[in-house]
């Protein structure tokens, strides 16, 4: 059998939002490349931005030793600089140009073997296009969002259920003392995975995710009853992207130069108003916003990534190209970019989750719950 080409020079980068465990993934790549396999490891500076403007460095061990337990990403990142639609600005107006070419002919002018691209769906997306152009991608499954498809799990979301949870822990004590109804809203604009597992493990009375649009009347009538079986405080942990029945997400701002054209925030807000006025409870709402993604990754995700780091590796070494290593029933597989690159990952209507939060009487404003 013909002996495999050695794998001499790989790159790194970390783009979209950032959250709690890239750094335990670059360090584990890193780290692998060079003490297993005697790799040249190049970090790319500021995700694709730093292919685009040829700004990188490279990795000595040095550089990804002391770094597993802290937050960020020691390569910066960028939700912006997409080469297929990067923005250029023309006098005041933004033009979106396609410097795919230019961030080819980076990579060969950087004689990268193999680009690792640490990301959600946006870096995915992008990473489907470069191995199109021909490019030896590896993708790693990163996002607080928890919604990449062909993974159970992505890195991050742990924690930031960690940060949530916390958050409701401690709002549950002040809504008991001023008999308030609170909300929080966590991230999430299509899937519902942080206000589900943060408010299942916070114990919210009301549970209100994207993928359920609410009913405002039945939402009322849940906070209603709760007072008047003598609980006379309620909350409510919601998702950035939830909307009531037949209505539309809360935006807070259009945006030409982001990721996505809209950014969302404010349905918390804009939720607790109509709440005290249609049962006149003093209503508070928390937004737990970027909070959510900094800080020290907790353990699960620190194993998990160095878990994504090393098997990275071993798909590079097995020239396992074109893919990302998925997390499926608690193996890690590569699975092809075209499957990652089809959309969210939604959270399933019949979630055990939500049937079990449903069981011990946990309202998700579609349905009265049994118990109040
Ligand atoms: O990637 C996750 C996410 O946290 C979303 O839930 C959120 O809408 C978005 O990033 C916000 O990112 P930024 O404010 O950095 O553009």
């Amino acid at each position: 059998m013909a002996k495999k080409a050695k794998i001499r020079r790989i790159a790194i980068l970390t783009a979209g939002g950032d959250c709690p465990g890239l750094n335990a993934v670059i360090r584990a790549v890193s780290k692998k490349a060079i003490l297993d396999h005697d790799m040249e490891v190049i970090g790319i500076a500021d995700g694709y931005d730093g292919l685009i403007h040829n700004r990188h460095r490279k990795l000595e061990f040095t550089d990804v030793s002391g770094i597993l337990t802290r937050g960020g990403t020691i390569l910066g990142t960028s939700n912006i600089a997409n080469p297929y639609r990067y923005p250029v600005k023309k006098g005041k107006k933004i033009k979106y140009q396609d410097v795919s070419a230019t961030v080819i002919k980076n990579i060969e002018k950087l004689k990268i073997e193999c680009l690792v691209c640490v990301g959600g769906d946006g870096t995915m997306a992008i990473a489907h296009g470069l191995m199109n152009q021909g490019v030896r991608v590896i993708g790693i499954p990163k996002t607080i969002d928890n919604d990449l498809k062909g993974t159970d799990i992505t890195f991050g979301f742990n924690s930031a259920v960690n940060i949530a949870t916390e958050a409701i822990d401690r709002i549950h004590d002040t809504a008991q003392s001023h008999h308030r109804v609170m909300i929080i809203e966590v991230m999430g604009r299509k899937a519902g995975w942080i206000a589900l597992y943060s408010g299942v493990a916070g114990g919210a009375d009301l549970i209100l995710l994207p993928e359920i649009p609410y009913d405002m009347d039945i939402v009322t009538q849940c906070v209603k009853m709760r007072h008047k079986k003598g609980k006379r405080f309620s909350i409510i942990a919601i998702s950035e992207g939830a909307k009531p029945k037949g209505g539309k997400v809360t935006v807070r701002k259009l945006v030409t130069d982001g990721s996505e054209p809209v950014r969302l925030g404010g349905v918390g807000v804009s939720l607790g108003d109509k709440i005290e006025n249609l049962t006149g409870i003093e209503t508070r709402t928390v937004v737990l916003g970027h909070l959510q993604r900094g800080g020290s990754p907790i353990p699960a995700d620190r194993i998990l990534g160095t878990e994504l780091g090393a098997k990275t590796i071993d798909f590079i070494i097995d020239k396992k190209f074109g893919c990302m290593v998925g997390v499926v029933k608690n193996q890690l597989l590569p699975i092809p970019l075209d499957v990652v690159a089809q959309g969210s990952r939604l959270v399933p209507l019949d979630h055990e989750l939500i049937r079990a939060a449903r069981s011990v009487g946990t309202c998700f404003g579609d349905c009265h719950s049994l118990v109040l």
